[in-house]
């Protein structure tokens, strides 16, 4: 009842009485009040005028489950979420969510985490109040093969919902983080369980940097924030319920061919460093040459300076400019 109310309260112009919100959602006035009450603990600003009713001032960044909820435009991805304001890592607890039974589409979100994870076993800074920290549990019925795919898509997914809600035009760095103005501002770390060769479930943990005034030293010069990029303040709860928004319509593209035909063109739209020079870090040897973006498994080719195309897969692989991290 609590996303109801607020939500509510965020769509109406101007004052709602507290008789209205009792009639709408059929509980007492002093159920209503105490939604009220715990709104205003959690830190949104509600003013209650006598004879007026309720409304709800200015533009406050609360997360909280029901925030989240409130934003949500979905029909599957994100309607269950888990809200943690600290926890150890979301890909941690959505894997916990996901060994439990959890429904395609289960949303853990933490405000703060203490052991967040990056990819090749890094540790991802994830500090409270200026960052999205949050994983996606999904269920997909594809085979392990195409499960990379999946990252590209979130990746896809993030960059679109960032645009909606702040109107910033994210790169992507191949595979899967977003780069504003040559700076990480998203990774990704996506984890999958299988059972033979069955999919179980794949967790996909998304990190974007959003109201950072500054970062520490070692990554200062590679890494960036929304706040950063745009001098201005963001709603973490609509950019997250932008980003679910943005996956379903993609996922829904993907379920038809279950690899990037009718993706690839959008992705390498926005993919940094297309058709321009790039080394490519392997285990098996370094290389250089020219990115001509994504084929329809997700892999990236690049030519070769004697004209061969060579196939990236993602894994260990990490493809940058030819100066710089990006
Ligand atoms: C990377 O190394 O680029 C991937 C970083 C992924 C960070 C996110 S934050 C939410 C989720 N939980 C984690 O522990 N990691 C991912």
């Amino acid at each position: 009842m609590k996303e109801k109310i607020l939500k509510t309260l965020k769509e109406i112009e101007g004052f709602i009485s507290g008789q209205e919100l009792c009639t709408q959602f059929g509980v007492s006035r002093t159920a209503v009040w105490k939604v009220i009450n715990r709104l205003k603990e959690e830190g949104y600003e509600i003013e209650a005028v006598r004879n007026r009713g309720y409304i709800l001032r200015g533009m406050s960044d609360v997360l909280s489950k029901a925030e989240i909820l409130s934003c949500m435009e979905t029909e599957w991805a994100g309607q269950n979420v888990v809200y943690f304001s600290e926890t150890d890592s979301t890909n941690i607890q959505a894997r916990k969510q996901a060994e439990a039974g959890a429904p395609e589409g289960t949303l853990i979100v933490a405000d703060r985490q203490s052991g967040g994870k990056g990819r090749r076993g890094r540790g991802w800074v994830s500090p409270a109040g200026v960052g999205i920290w949050m994983s996606l549990v999904l269920r997909p019925k594809i085979s392990t093969l195409s499960a990379s795919m999946l990252t590209l898509l979130m990746a896809m997914a993030a960059a679109r919902g960032i645009f909606w809600e702040t109107g910033l035009e994210c790169e992507i760095k191949w595979p899967n983080d977003l780069v504003l103005n040559k700076k990480k501002i998203c990774g990704i770390l996506t984890e999958m369980s299988t059972e033979f060769s069955d999919i179980q479930y794949v967790v996909s943990g998304i990190g974007i940097n959003v109201g950072q005034t500054e970062f520490p030293g070692p990554i200062r010069e590679m890494a960036t924030s929304l706040y950063l990029e745009s001098g201005r303040p963001f709603q973490r709860s609509r950019i997250i319920a932008g980003i679910m928004k943005a996956l379903e319509g993609y996922y829904k593209e993907f379920a038809k061919t279950e690899d990037m035909s009718g993706l690839m063109d959008e992705y390498n739209a926005r993919l940094v460093n297309c058709k321009n020079e790039v080394r490519v870090l392997a285990p098996s040897g370094d290389f250089c040459g020219v990115s001509e973006g994504i084929d329809k498994t997700g892999a990236l080719i690049v030519r070769r300076p004697d004209g061969t195309r060579t196939n990236v897969i993602s894994g260990e692989v990490s493809v940058r400019g030819l100066y710089s991290y990006v």
